[in-house]
């Protein structure tokens, strides 16, 4: 399926009565389960007031790292630049936090909310430089509209 095509259920997602956290697990569900290549599909989102990361939801295999420094991997790398990360290969990486033995690549996308960097959409892959410029649009969309919801 092509991810543009989804983006009509991303938006009745958002529209619907749940509640904010349901919602963007059920982005997360959505992403994992329609595009092959978004194998880990997560949002961390910063503490209010600590310098850390927290997982929020996700959809893939589960992983130990729910809380992350900001300034460690690449999630805390793009809490601190506010930048995109698209990441070709996570061996040529030398501050990555490894998650699963089977990820080959991974984008980190900044969620903003009224300007401020308040978390970020994060995705892994089993192929190798799996994410291009029309997968950071994509996402970039997709946290504009979490946005409306936090
Ligand atoms: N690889 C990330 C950690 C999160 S996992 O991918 C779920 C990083 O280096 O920040």
């Amino acid at each position: 399926m092509n991810k543009n095509d989804l983006k009509p259920r991303i938006s009745s997602i958002i529209d619907g009565d749940k509640a904010t956290n349901q919602k963007m697990q059920a982005i997360c569900d959505l992403l994992q389960e329609r595009l092959p290549t978004y194998n880990w599909v997560g949002f961390y989102m910063a503490h209010e007031s600590e310098p850390t990361l927290h997982l929020w939801c996700q959809a893939g295999e589960p992983t130990d790292h729910v809380v992350i420094p900001f300034g460690k991997g690449i999630c805390g790398q793009v809490a601190v630049s506010n930048q995109n990360f698209v990441v070709d290969d996570v061996k040529a990486q030398d501050n990555y936090i490894a998650c699963s033995i089977h990820v080959k690549s991974e984008v980190v996308i900044p969620l903003f909310k009224d300007g401020k960097n308040v978390g970020q959409i994060d995705i892994d892959s089993n192929t190798v430089a799996a994410f291009d410029e029309s997968d950071e649009r994509f996402l970039e969309w997709v946290n504009e509209q979490v946005a409306t919801i936090l």
